[in-house]
């Protein structure tokens, strides 16, 4: 497949940055600016059709994750579901946080005034399950709030592991699946948890404002509805009638949502599933390996993990000033607290890992 014809970006840089924002394919864009453009002749006229295609969208993320779309809600980002999600856990208490994960992840916790726990990474970034298990029991965690993929190691934990402790434990497991949406195949129906949760504009490939929440069918009864508003309520105005309004994900789904950056979604899940969730994975784990056998000596690499805790994020211990001299080179990749962080997609080939070694044998 010609990716770079797909992908535009690819013709101008060698794209080695999934990790801070996926490439938007030709056709996406497309979608987006047939939306912008029909919204622009037309204004309201076809408003209507487009709500009917939210469940359609729904059931697009949910069969790509192996849910039933009644489990499902469309959100503009993680940091605004992280919080919905946050807010209706208040009746729990202990959450249990690895450290240095993202902040959007940590802070809500803390702001709505939970007691919050933290499990530190190992310094090469590991993070031993037996650590999780041992903190759950020694604080009576009730909820556990993790990154599947680390942002700044690349370290995943993974899913079955984390789903075999919330069973154990009997907690609510709450993951942020940003960093693993759209490059690691995710099947809920196989490991269970309560709350997934993923921004669409990195692996997914669907661009900026848009994201897949999850919450699983046997948590519903337990949350009340925490925001309100014609989204969830339709033509219901007395406040009487709607606070007994049993909770669904939709509900959450409030007001008029960002449509042209939905459609996006649906059609980069489109575009993702018809090259394979399977195929993706392999290719990323070749050019990790491709990567990691090829470095330079005087490159350290940091994600030195086992295959089952690796992921398409590499990072290797560069001289700080390296992403800007690889950016001069039109080489793209992000700086972040464990060290230089690269981050191949499907769209990349074994000759952007090449043009990346050279540069890096190259460095001062
Ligand atoms: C683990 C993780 N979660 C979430 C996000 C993004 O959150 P948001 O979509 O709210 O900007 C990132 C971005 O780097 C991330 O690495």
């Amino acid at each position: 497949m010609n990716f770079r014809e797909k992908y535009p970006a690819l013709q101008n840089y060698t794209y080695l940055n999934t990790a801070a924002c996926g490439l938007l394919s030709t056709k996406t864009q497309r979608v987006i600016q047939q939306a912008t453009q029909q919204y622009a002749q037309q204004g309201s006229v076809g408003r209507d059709a487009w709500f009917d295609e939210l469940s359609a969208i729904r059931q697009a993320g949910a069969e790509f994750i192996g849910v039933s779309a009644s489990e499902v809600a469309l959100i503009n980002n993680f940091t605004s579901g992280i919080y919905q999600i946050a807010q209706l856990l208040q009746h729990h208490r202990r959450v249990l946080v690895v450290a240095d994960d993202y902040p959007s992840l940590l802070l809500p916790w803390h702001l709505l005034g939970f007691e919050v726990f933290t499990v530190a990474a190992l310094a090469d970034g590991r993070i031993p399950l037996e650590a999780i298990e041992d903190n759950i029991r020694r604080h009576n965690i009730e909820v556990l709030a993790v990154s599947h993929v680390q942002y700044s190691s690349g370290f995943r934990l993974p899913l079955a592991a984390l789903s075999a402790i919330r069973k154990e434990h009997d907690i609510k497991l709450v993951v942020d699946a940003t960093q693993s949406l759209g490059v690691i195949p995710i099947n809920l129906r196989e490991t269970p948890v309560d709350v997934l949760i993923g921004s669409g504009y990195k692996w997914l490939t669907a661009g900026l404002g848009n994201g897949l929440l999850y919450i699983c069918q046997s948590l519903h009864a337990e949350l009340s509805p925490k925001v309100l508003g014609f989204g969830t309520v339709g033509s219901k105005v007395s406040f009487q009638e709607v606070n007994r309004m049993p909770f669904t994900p939709d509900t959450l789904e409030a007001g008029h949502c960002n449509f042209f950056s939905l459609f996006a979604l649906k059609q980069a899940l489109s575009e993702i599933r018809e090259i394979g969730i399977e195929a993706i994975f392999e290719k990323v784990i070749q050019l990790r390996h491709q990567l990691q056998e090829s470095l330079p000596d005087k490159i350290k690499l940091i994600s030195d993990y086992e295959d089952e805790n690796s992921s398409s994020i590499v990072v290797v211990d560069a001289p700080a000033e390296a992403e800007g001299q690889l950016k001069a080179q039109n080489i793209i990749t992000s700086t972040r607290p464990r060290g230089l962080r690269i981050s191949p997609h499907f769209y990349n080939s074994e000759q952007d890992i090449q043009q990346l070694y050279s540069a890096l044998a190259d460095l001062r």
